[in-house]
């Protein structure tokens, strides 16, 4: 399978930014900039509170819906939390998993990544499973040892059935939000080695269906280069999927090369 039988997703992760009015204007401009094409799939993560907003706004156009995290169970007593089921009904269709901020901040571990790739892909969510190494883990030569833990943590269970749901971003932690970006070369060299595990996990027809995203600073000025990498199959975007333009202009800069 060539490249080109994967569609290029540009997925935008809000963080914790912009309340449910001022989601919906963004997301209504994004649908008018980029919302008619279908060269390229288009996903907006809102936070929780925001998702329904942006849900009405993006329903009927190619600009798709997801949430930024979720719980491992259906329902029950999980006081603050949000399940893959809660998702669906606000048509939701992806969900980022396993972010740095959430490894981070909040705890998250390999198979905590792993019990929610599973519900999510149960729940016919499309998980983007975040992986990637630090700046001291890449100083110490540590980047495929990483990268290896990470995925084969997250993705215990996952069958080759699941290729086409399965998103996996390449986000090196020291490049997300510090205008440092990996270049072409270095992100490819981590692509094609996840792929490489990925044929290991899942078979290797099952790991050219797989979607690899890098996220990490992406920006109009860099992703020409980024996107044209054999094993680069979107981004994951934080800081330049805040404005409307910006975030196009990504989607512009995949439409290019999908032709
Ligand atoms: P950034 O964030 O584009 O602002 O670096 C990417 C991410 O954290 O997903």
């Amino acid at each position: 399978m060539s490249k080109s039988a994967r569609k290029y997703l540009i997925a935008g992760n809000w963080k914790m930014n912009l309340n449910s009015a001022e989601g919906a204007e963004l997301a209504k401009d994004v649908v008018s900039l980029v919302g008619a094409q279908t060269d390229v799939a288009v996903c907006v993560c809102p936070t929780f509170t925001v998702l329904e907003s942006v849900s009405k706004v993006v329903s009927g156009s190619n600009v798709q819906l997801g949430a930024q995290n979720m719980h491992f169970e259906a329902s029950g007593a999980y006081t603050g939390e949000i399940s893959a089921e809660m998702l669906r009904h606000l048509f939701a269709n992806f969900v980022i998993l396993g972010h740095s901020e959430r490894r981070e901040d909040f705890g998250e571990t390999d198979a905590i990544v792993n019990k929610k790739t599973l519900a999510a892909l149960a729940a016919n969510l499309k998980p983007i499973v975040c992986i990637g190494e630090t700046l001291e883990e890449r100083e110490a030569g540590k980047v495929k040892e990483v990268i290896k833990t990470q995925l084969e943590g997250a993705l215990v269970g996952v069958t080759a059935a699941a290729a086409d749901a399965l998103v996996i971003a390449y986000e090196p932690v020291w490049a997300i939000g510090t205008g440092k970006t990996a270049t072409p070369e270095m992100a490819e060299e981590v692509h094609a080695e996840i792929r490489c595990l990925l044929a290991g996990l899942i078979g290797a027809e099952a790991a050219e269906k797989v979607r690899i995203l890098y996220g990490g600073s992406m920006k109009p000025e860099n992703a020409d280069e980024l996107l044209a990498q054999k094993n680069i199959d979107g981004g994951l975007i934080g800081g330049a999927a805040l404005k409307a333009s910006s975030f196009a202009a990504l989607v512009e800069s995949a439409q290019k090369l999908s032709k």
